[in-house]
């Protein structure tokens, strides 16, 4: 199916609101329904939409992947409480870790997360609790991209000729899909989410493993992990589309305390961007550079080396993998 842009000018966030609620309602009928909810605005928009359309016959879970944020699980359920929708945390870190251990290409490391997200944690959870359909946060640039064979969202499935029913055991809805991000933004706003939420940065379906040049193994996540909290904190006050920390797969030696120390690389990305598709790097003054560097190397263990990147997307990427 041919997917049909809504341009940020021409939406209005509550009739689309109304016009998802409606069609979600219809197609669900009396059946279940299941959504993930990563905390991401894509994520946040649907389970509102979600919830609005079904109520209790919508479960909304947080798949605890092991790839988020610092506290992202518990901040997150705990903002959705307040806003009167209930979300279960799951698990399944064991699952995710084993299926990326070993893998060092980008294009299985996504691979392996659509399998184990759709596959293995939600073909789970379908069988029971019995749910029919799956409620997800596709965008148009999503799906663009990965028909245009830049990278494999993990959420793509339909556009790449995957059959959920016959595959995974159940349907996909996707309210949003005709949106870019700043359209989901604007239904976000309206929807009522707290502007934490409907303005923050974009963050990848595969998430931390994204960050990780080379094999994603839960050490090597903790250290993006730190390393992007250090980002977040330092740049939140710049205007930037999307700021990153990447931990790259070589070591490099390094001087600690007198000693030669072999070391990790911290890459720094953030860009100025409309929809991601084209970026460019933030022209971010050397003090601020100064003070991430000084930072990661302090308090994320064995980083040697900071980098920032100045490369523009095209030929770059935002993410890393
Ligand atoms: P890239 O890295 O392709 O990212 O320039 C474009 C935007 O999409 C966000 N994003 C993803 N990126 N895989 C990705 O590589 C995904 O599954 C995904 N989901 C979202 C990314 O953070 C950037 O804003």
């Amino acid at each position: 199916m041919k997917v049909a842009e809504i341009k940020l000018e021409d939406l209005k966030p509550t009739e689309f609101i109304e016009e998802q609620v409606k069609s979600i309602s219809s197609s669900v009928g009396k059946e279940l329904a299941i959504n993930a909810l990563s905390g991401g605005v894509d994520s946040s928009a649907v389970t509102l939409i979600g919830h609005k359309a079904l109520g209790n016959k919508l479960k909304t879970y947080f798949i605890e992947n092991g790839l988020m944020r610092q506290a992202e699980a518990q901040r997150i359920a705990s903002l959705f409480k307040d806003l009167g929708v209930p979300v279960e945390v799951l698990d399944a870190r064991k699952e995710f870790f084993g299926a990326l251990k070993g893998l060092t290409d980008p294009e299985e490391k996504r691979e392996a997360i659509t399998q184990t997200f759709y596959k293995t944690v939600f073909g789970r959870l379908v069988r029971e609790s019995k749910a029919k359909y799956l409620l997800q946060g596709t965008n148009f640039t999503d799906v663009e991209e990965t028909v245009a064979g830049v990278k494999r969202q993990h959420n793509i499935l339909e556009q790449l000729g995957i059959d959920t029913q016959k595959e995974f055991g159940y349907k996909v809805i996707e309210p949003i899909i005709q949106l870019r991000k700043s359209g989901v933004r604007a239904v976000a706003k309206t929807l009522g989410l707290p502007e934490e939420l409907y303005n923050r940065p974009p963050f990848p379906g595969p998430a931390l493993a994204a960050r990780v040049i080379g094999e994603v193994t839960p050490d090597r996540v903790e250290l993006v992990r730190l390393a992007t909290n250090v980002v977040e904190e330092e740049l939140s006050n710049t205007k930037a589309f999307q700021y990153l920390a990447i931990l790259h797969e070589d070591k490099v030696t390094g001087v600690r305390n007198g000693k030669r120390d072999f070391g990790f690389q911290i890459e720094v990305r953030c860009w100025d961007s409309k929809d991601a598709l084209i970026a460019s790097p933030t022209r971010l003054s050397f003090d601020v550079l100064e003070k991430l560097a000084s930072r990661i190397t302090t308090e994320v263990p064995g980083v040697v080396s900071v980098t920032y990147n100045i490369a523009n997307k095209p030929p770059s990427t935002i993410e890393a993998i």
